[in-house]
């Protein structure tokens, strides 16, 4: 099926595509639904939920009588995610309205868990978009949070990469560097928050602040088999004949220019870029691709005190 929402003007409208149905170890979210102890979760509040790919996946460790608001800043993943909702049997459980993190329209104190995966990394002030989230958790409730450090996949060369020229690889790294601070400066957010988030968990006043990683890898090796690689694959593909990086050439050079970088650095850093992913395709095409994968994304979880402090 592919991504039905590619190249749509919505936020991350590229990145909801099958593949993010493939981003948890069944059994790994069994575990962190365990330590969460979300069988006690009976209102639930998904933030900047998209499409619903996280809430839905989440839902299930819920209590049976237990209920999930999801809230986005994008009126059209609000429709989204209530038609999908509706399509899979979800609709009495999973209600969507739409809202800004920073301005929650619900009482204080109203969900038992309130969660978001891929979200705090896009918006501008993560500790005032933390603050509404704990202000309508109810006492004793859990914040779980899923935010990745993209940074770190800057260096994590596939085999051809590893061997080619030391420049070129740091050149990835620096382009990665200087478009994560561009997107910063824009008030877009930071695009590896994930691994500040305990500590801003801390800052926030949540106790017993937890944080584990994700344990998904998602190798390719031919003949690429597995029902979870061809979505990878065909992102892949996709992402080198629509000319796509992490962004768009125009997204990517937005943030390269306000991260401090000039334009002559771009042009060279872009057609970089373009080759590996262009690279990369055609390994894909020809089954000669072979990665181990995965993503350093963090789990972060924290309660909030029985008492105020
Ligand atoms: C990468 S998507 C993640 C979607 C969903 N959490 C998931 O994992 O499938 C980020 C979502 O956050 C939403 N978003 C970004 N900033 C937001 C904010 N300040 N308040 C509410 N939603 C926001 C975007 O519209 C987008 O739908």
């Amino acid at each position: 099926m592919g991504n039905e929402f590619k190249g749509e003007a919505g936020h991350s409208a590229d990145y909801f595509g099958d593949t993010r149905d493939h981003w948890w170890n069944r059994d790994y979210l069994a575990l962190l639904a365990k330590r969460w102890r979300l069988s006690e979760v009976h209102e639930a509040l998904d933030v900047g939920c998209g499409v619903g790919h996280w809430g839905a996946l989440l839902g299930e460790h819920l209590a049976p009588d237990a209920w999930m608001i999801g809230v986005d800043r994008e009126p059209q993943w609000v429709a989204k995610a209530t038609e999908r909702a509706a399509a899979r049997g979800l609709g009495p459980r999973h209600r969507y309205v739409r809202a800004t993190a920073e301005a929650l329209p619900f009482g204080d104190d109203s969900f038992d868990l309130v969660t978001c995966q891929t979200v705090l990394i896009h918006v501008p002030d993560v500790m005032a978009a933390l603050r509404e989230m704990r202000r309508v958790l109810r006492p004793g409730g859990i914040i779980a949070v899923c935010e990745p450090n993209n940074l770190a996949h800057a260096v994590m060369a596939d085999a051809t990469t590893f061997t080619g020229p030391v420049d070129e690889l740091l050149a990835m790294v620096r382009l990665q560097l200087v478009c994560e601070r561009g997107k910063a400066a824009l008030g877009e957010g930071d695009n590896s928050v994930g691994q500040l988030l305990p500590a801003i968990f801390a800052d926030a006043g949540l106790v017993d602040v937890q944080v584990s990683m994700n344990d998904r890898a998602v190798p390719l090796v031919a003949p690429y088999a597995a029902p979870w690689q061809r979505p990878m694959l065909e992102e892949m593909i996709d992402f080198a004949e629509r000319d796509y990086g992490m962004w768009s050439h125009d997204e990517t050079r937005r943030y390269y220019l306000a991260g401090g970088g000039n334009e002559a650095d771009f042009a060279g850093h872009w057609a970089l870029a373009l080759r590996n992913v262009r690279r990369a395709a055609d390994e894909a095409r020809a089954g000669t691709y072979r990665l181990a994968g995965g993503v350093v994304g963090y789990c972060v979880s924290g309660r909030k005190a029985l008492t105020r402090p």
